[in-house]
């Protein structure tokens, strides 16, 4: 595999810092970003005992301010993105019954999961090129095929939202040869997930990097899970 160089957000633990082992194991120069700087320093400094070239960046997808200052300080070190992996997302524990969702939880959501998601496009997509790829981290729960599950309605319509995203910024970005998807990664055994789930962080992730690094994997503006395509 040629070097490239990954931004992962939510890469501080979970899926993403899984995300982010892969590529790094695989010779990728990787940006792991999130919130909470300790944990994303102590992420860092796990790969980097590996022998891996990553490094850290702090931003809040619940800001846009946060999500533009990290967006300047890479414009400002001359980084160039071969993969943006829009992992980062939250699933709150009162996000229980949709007729009764308080309108802050309801937006606290949307801004974290998908809107926060669409804004790290708007600010960093200047740092892409010709052939980059991106990725939104969704989930079976955001399917408009599959039935209502009737757990976590927000999160569900956040992924759902995210999903319509991706099929936006597909279009946009297809004239500039950059190609645009979106995966669920199963039920996965994470702090998101809990220890009922029956998937690994390895399964999780999986199908990030392969459609963050596979040369088959050029086919845009699609939702995916295991490599295979999966109905919206
Ligand atoms: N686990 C599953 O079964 C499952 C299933 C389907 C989809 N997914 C999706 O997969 C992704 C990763 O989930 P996970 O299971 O790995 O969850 P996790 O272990 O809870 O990790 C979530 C990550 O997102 C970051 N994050 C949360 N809010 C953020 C914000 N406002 N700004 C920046 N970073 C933020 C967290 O960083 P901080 O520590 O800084 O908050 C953390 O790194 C999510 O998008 C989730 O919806 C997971």
């Amino acid at each position: 595999m040629n070097m490239k160089t990954v931004l992962v957000t939510g890469a501080n633990k979970g899926i993403g810092f899984e995300i982010a082992r892969q590529l790094g194991a695989a010779g990728c120069s990787v940006i792991l970003s999130a919130r909470n700087p300790e944990r994303g320093q102590a992420a860092v400094a796990a790969l980097q005992a590996k022998g891996y070239a990553v490094t850290w960046l702090e931003m809040d997808l619940g800001s846009p301010e946060s999500i533009a200052a990290a967006a300047e300080q890479l414009t400002n070190k001359g980084t160039a993105l071969d993969v943006l992996i829009n992992n980062a997302g939250i699933l709150l524990k009162n996000d229980q019954q949709i007729l009764e969702a308080p309108a802050d939880l309801i937006w606290q959501v949307l801004q974290a999961n998908a809107v926060g998601a669409l804004q790290v496009v708007q600010s960093f997509h200047p740092l892409l090129k010709r052939g980059s790829r991106i990725i939104f981290m969704s989930s079976d729960g955001g399917s408009m095929s599959a039935p209502v599950g009737g757990w976590s309605p927000v999160y569900c319509l956040s992924k759902t939202l995210m999903n319509g995203i991706t099929r936006q910024v597909a279009h946009a970005m297809a004239a500039d040869g950059i190609v645009v998807n979106a995966m669920s990664p199963g039920w996965v055994k994470t702090d998101m997930g809990g220890s009922g789930a029956v998937r690994s962080v390895e399964k999780g992730a999986e199908t990030a990097v392969w459609l963050a690094t596979d040369p088959e994997a050029t086919l845009s503006g699609y939702f995916w899970r295991d490599k295979q395509r999966i109905p919206w």
